[in-house]
């Protein structure tokens, strides 16, 4: 059966941290000889921007010796509605894998479901799964095993969040999330991951002790005409050195980047010392050929 990646939950705990560690080995060893996807072609579909998905998919695909391919949507054919599932039908023909990134995880799921290859999602409106890989990998790489600590996600329940919550029920860490009213993650999905998730509106009270701090845009792709509306709800919301002092005096901060210093994260918190952002951008690569590897085994 096609194995399909379109949120961290498609994967079991025990597949997910076998990934992870498989990222870490790749990462480690970086050996230029090892070539494991010669002949292999993945197609990138993007309706939305992208600086570290394509290029980390598309350097990646040329370490590992396969090729990838960049489809801008609106110049395909799906920019001409030929259906979504028409499109799975004729790529999975001539490609490995798909990889996806779009606002709607319903078209994902139709494209996972006419598609005979995996499809991978880079970003949907409701999930961001490759990111947690790579964001794991991070944490394990530099503070060693998650499970029971603490994150603290602070800010808007959005994908990124969405994902966050999948990883803290498989990996076994507790995820404090603090978002204002009306900006919490979706409830189904909390629901899910079970008593690994409490939700409050208070920064300090779900950053208090935390072993890592992490923070994503307050308006995503998409959402630009609510971005004043954003800027005043999430006003207070900002990762600043006064909330950090807050956590462990080791927490290490994350964020998926881009950043936008000044709003969701302050200037001293994301170029500073506890700071993993630039390991964790790096692993998007390690972390999403380590899948690769375990979609096409
Ligand atoms: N974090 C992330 O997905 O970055 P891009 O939008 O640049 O791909
Ligand atoms: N939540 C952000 C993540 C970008 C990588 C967005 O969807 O735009």
């Amino acid at each position: 059966m096609v194995r399909h990646f379109l949120r961290l939950s498609d994967l079991s705990a025990t597949e997910a941290r076998a990934v992870v560690e498989r990222a870490m080995a790749l990462r480690a060893h970086r050996d230029p000889a090892y070539r494991p996807f010669v002949g292999k072609t993945l197609a990138m579909i993007f309706t939305k921007n992208s600086t570290r998905t394509r290029v980390s998919f598309e350097a990646g695909m040329a370490r590992f010796g396969g090729h990838a391919m960049f489809l801008h949507a609106g110049t395909t054919q799906l920019g001409r509605d030929e259906p979504i599932a028409d499109t799975a039908r004729v790529l999975s023909r001539m490609c490995d894998a798909i990889m996806i990134r779009n606002d709607s995880q319903a078209d994902q799921e139709t494209l996972a479901a006419h598609s005979r290859v995996p499809v991978i999602n880079g970003l949907s409106d409701r999930h961001h799964p490759c990111q947690l890989l790579a964001d794991l990998q991070c944490w394990f790489e530099h503070r060693g095993d998650p499970r029971g600590k603490i994150a603290a996600w602070i800010g808007d329940g959005n994908n990124v969040c969405h994902s966050w919550i999948e990883a803290a029920a498989l990996f076994g860490f507790s995820l404090r999330i603090a978002t204002p009213k009306g900006y919490e993650p979706d409830p189904a999905v909390v629901a899910s991951a079970g008593r690994c998730i409490e939700l409050c509106t208070d920064p300090v009270a779900a950053a208090s002790g935390a072993d890592l701090i992490v923070t994503d845009t307050w308006t995503s792709m998409g959402q630009e005409a609510e971005t004043h509306k954003r800027l005043a709800a999430f006003a207070g919301y900002q990762v600043d050195r006064a909330l950090m002092a807050h956590a462990k005096p080791d927490a290490i901060f994350m964020h998926c980047l881009p950043a936008h210093r000044g709003e969701e994260v302050s200037a001293e918190v994301i170029d500073g010392p506890q700071s993993v952002v630039w390991d964790e951008a790096e692993n998007r690569l390690w972390a999403q050929m380590a899948l690769l590897e375990f979609l096409w085994a």
